[in-house]
């Protein structure tokens, strides 16, 4: 089938197996390695991009889905050479350890902060619970979650300015 996705404000047209998943896609064909496979079954969040402004687990989405459709990874969310104010935060609170759950984390994060500008720490637990990190720090990517809302809300400091990451794809960026 042929399909037409625009990934991180570029649009592609490709030739794709019906059964392909969005993440092999994503991964093998257009080069974002950025979006991991952490268990390929749906459970982990490793490979959680955007489709049309909300997080999905890419690898249970069909590449055919997304036809039509407007795609943010991790990869799309610096500009200028500038990190994400979420990836800013997550670099300043120590919120990785080797870093295989971080895209989807963040992914997640952008989703959550959407839905919810000021979440306390439950909130930032439920709305992260189908993202798994192997390297239990929890701790760390929960302060980032809340440090980012915070630079997001208008906190942010001069090396991480907040605001907006992406207006070139509006469905993709933050909502
Ligand atoms: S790789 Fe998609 S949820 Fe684990
Ligand atoms: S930092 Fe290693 S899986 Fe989360």
């Amino acid at each position: 089938m042929r399909i037409t996705v625009t990934v991180d404000g570029t649009a592609y047209t490709d030739e794709v197996e019906p059964r392909l998943l969005l993440v092999h896609y994503l991964r093998d064909r257009l080069g974002k390695v950025g979006t991991v496979i952490g268990c390929d079954t749906g459970n982990c969040g490793a490979c959680t991009v955007h489709l049309n402004g909300h997080s999905v687990k890419s690898c249970s989405v069909l590449a055919v889905q997304a036809d039509g459709g407007d795609v943010l990874t991790v990869e799309g969310l610096s500009r200028d050479g500038k990190l994400h104010p979420v990836q800013q935060a997550f670099r300043d609170n120590h919120a990785l350890q080797c870093g295989y759950c971080t895209p989807g984390m963040i992914m997640q994060t952008l989703d959550l902060l959407a839905e919810e500008p000021d979440p306390d720490e439950r909130t930032v637990r439920l709305g992260l619970e189908g993202n798994l990190c192997r390297c239990t720090g929890y701790q760390n990517i929960v302060s980032a979650v809340q440090d980012a809302a915070q630079r997001l809300r208008g906190g942010g400091t001069a090396e991480t300015p907040a605001g907006a990451p992406k207006t070139d794809t509006a469905q993709g960026g933050v909502r």
